[in-house]
């Protein structure tokens, strides 16, 4: 006769494969998955996240935008979402703008101000239950705003969440694209892809030529420049639709993040 223990072994497997399965079948649904990565905060990140992902909603695909910047959520702000997703018999059902699916880890704070501080199991247990109970319905994209640098909260994001790929955004200056060599080496250390770097803030201010130098040090595609432009301060729309200038950038961005898709024989549509 088994004894309790065991019993309470067995169940503990049995769950956690179950847990495994509904994954597999969620994430399944999903054809594109790409991480938008960078080695210091405040490069662009969630703007990147937030401007790639209309993009792709505006040429037709079905997209989802999941924020999993554990200790900084913001993409919820980025696009002015006020309400939290509709939770209904255990499932999340994201909130839509500007043609986008939405989840952030922010819908889950009690308030704005609340520092989350979480170490690697919770943030393993929380993005499983996201990956488990968001109903993302059919996605051609599922783009992901990651925690920035190489300590446990963007490993623990790679480790957990299989994506097809890395979007590097980076600075116009070289030094300070020391980090985001760093980041590359861990992105292939896990074995995953590097899609290519972009170079944010490009212009008069800051320079241009880190990102382009950079994609060329660790032999990766250069996605393009994102010029540093005043049209960013207008929140009311993603810029990309605000301005058909970024407009244009991103088209170019989106183009060069296909074309690495491709070639790694990942892409959706
Ligand atoms: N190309 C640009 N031109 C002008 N402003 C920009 C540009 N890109 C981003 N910004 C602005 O810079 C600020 C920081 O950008 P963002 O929040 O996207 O960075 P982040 O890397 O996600 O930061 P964090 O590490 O805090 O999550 C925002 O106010 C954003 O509007
Ligand atoms: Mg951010």
């Amino acid at each position: 006769m088994p004894n309790p223990q065991e019993n309470a072994r067995l169940e503990q497997i049995k769950r956690s494969w179950q847990q495994k399965r509904q994954i597999t079948e969620r994430l399944g649904k999903i054809k594109t998955k790409i991480g938008v990565y960078s080695g210091k905060g405040g490069v662009g990140k969630t703007t990147v996240a937030v401007n790639l992902a209309v993009t792709l909603a505006q040429q037709g695909n079905n997209v989802g935008l999941l924020d999993v910047d554990i200790d900084c959520p913001n993409v919820t702000k980025v696009l002015g979402i006020d309400e939290k997703p509709e939770y209904v018999d255990g499932q999340i059902y994201p909130s839509e703008k500007w043609g986008v699916r939405v989840v952030s880890m922010a819908f889950f704070q009690q308030n704005e101000e609340e520092a989350i501080i979480w170490r690697g199991p919770m943030i393993h247990n929380a993005i499983n239950q996201f990956l488990q109970t968001t109903e993302w319905g059919d996605l051609d994209y599922l783009v992901v705003d990651l925690p920035p640098g190489t300590s446990d909260s963007p490993l623990t994001v790679m480790q957990t969440l299989p994506m097809d790929g890395f979007v590097v955004v980076s600075t116009p200056q070289a030094l300070a694209n020391m980090d985001a060599k760093r980041c590359i080496n861990m992105i292939r250390k896990l074995n995953l892809n590097v899609l290519g770097v972009v170079e944010n803030y490009t212009g008069e201010i800051f320079g241009e030529g880190g990102g382009k130098q950079l994609a060329e040090d660790v032999d990766a595609p250069f996605l393009g420049n994102l010029a540093l432009r005043a049209s960013y301060r207008d929140n009311s729309k993603p810029t990309a639709l605000l301005d058909p200038i970024v407009g244009e950038e991103y088209t170019h961005v989106v183009k060069a993040v296909k074309k690495s898709l491709q070639e790694l024989g990942k892409e959706a549509g």
